[in-house]
């Protein structure tokens, strides 16, 4: 009989260490872990200050007249030809760490897409079309355009991607690079930054009384 109460007894003890939400990084519900990992907002990130110092350049896109922030100046390995002075084969150095180890293409599949479909060895100073012509790194929403015209057309009339500055002309737009990486161009899953858990608390108050 005291054998039987003793086991009931731990079994009790172990439901009670299991049930407890006591472990750390353990949360009730999704707006808890939100709520506990919330970054605070302090009110000041504008594209103003994103952009602070870039200079914008004016485009004639169809009917669209408008400007983009420069690019060449956020590249940090710009200007490719301080390397790229010769033919790739002559720069491979077996024994040594790839130059570019840092970038994996994770954009449509490898056999349409490698480096060759974008940047153009002879020339990598600028960025390369389908057909071969030289596209500016400043203007490489020209190279996305190729592929993707139903984002492209929304860019241009201003549905996608982000203005900046208000809606008083001149109209700027940031353009694809600055939100899409062209070697990996799609976004992870994740948490919410921001999250109104005054109301949440209130709702949950409101609910308690
Ligand atoms: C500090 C030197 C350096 C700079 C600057 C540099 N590269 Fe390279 N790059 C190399 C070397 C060295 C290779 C030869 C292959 C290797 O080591 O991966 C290479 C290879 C490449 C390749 C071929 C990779 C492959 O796997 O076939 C591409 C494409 C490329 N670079 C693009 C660029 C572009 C675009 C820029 C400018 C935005 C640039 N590189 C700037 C050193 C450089
Ligand atoms: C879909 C087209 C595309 C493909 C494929 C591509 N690139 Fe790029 N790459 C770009 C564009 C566009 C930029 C300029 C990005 C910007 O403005 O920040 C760039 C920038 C770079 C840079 C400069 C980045 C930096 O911050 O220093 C290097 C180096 C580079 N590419 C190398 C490569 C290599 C190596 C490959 C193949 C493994 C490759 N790229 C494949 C479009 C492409
Ligand atoms: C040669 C054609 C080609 C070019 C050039 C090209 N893309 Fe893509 N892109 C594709 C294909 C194909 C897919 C895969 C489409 C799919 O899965 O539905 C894709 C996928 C994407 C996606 C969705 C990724 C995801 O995981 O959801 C984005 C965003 C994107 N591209 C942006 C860009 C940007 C920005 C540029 C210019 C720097 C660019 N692409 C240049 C062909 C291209
Ligand atoms: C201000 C940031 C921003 C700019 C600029 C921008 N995009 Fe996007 N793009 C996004 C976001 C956010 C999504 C939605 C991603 C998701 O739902 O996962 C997206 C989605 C996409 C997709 C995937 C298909 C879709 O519609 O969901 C493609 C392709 C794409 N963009 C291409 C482009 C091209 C090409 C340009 C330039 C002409 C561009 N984007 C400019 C933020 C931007």
């Amino acid at each position: 009989m005291k054998n039987k109460n003793r086991i009931y007894c731990t079994l009790l003890l172990l439901f009670a260490i299991l049930s407890s939400c006591k472990n750390e990084g353990e949360y009730h519900s999704v707006s808890d872990r939100i709520a506990a990992e919330e970054v605070p907002y302090h009110g000041t990130l504008s594209s103003e200050e994103l952009l602070a110092g870039r200079d914008l350049i004016k485009i004639t896109e169809g009917d669209h007249i408008f400007l983009i922030p420069e690019r060449k100046s956020q590249i940090k390995s710009f200007a490719c030809i301080e390397c790229h002075s010769k033919p790739l084969s002559q720069m491979k150095e077996p024994d040594k760490t790839k130059a570019h180890w840092d970038i994996t293409i994770k954009h449509a599949n490898i056999e349409t897409m490698n480096c060759a479909s974008c940047h153009n060895p002879q020339d990598m100073n600028n960025l390369r079309s389908l057909t071969g012509s030289k596209i500016d790194f400043d203007l490489s929403y020209k190279l996305c355009a190729q592929c993707h015209n139903t984002q492209f057309k929304d860019w241009k009339g201003g549905a996608h991607g982000k203005k900046i500055s208000g809606w008083t002309p001149p109209r700027a737009s940031m353009t694809c690079v600055e939100c899409h990486n062209p070697h990996d161009p799609g976004f992870s899953q994740r948490w919410p930054a921001q999250f109104n858990t005054k109301k949440a608390i209130e709702r949950k108050e409101g609910l308690d009384h």
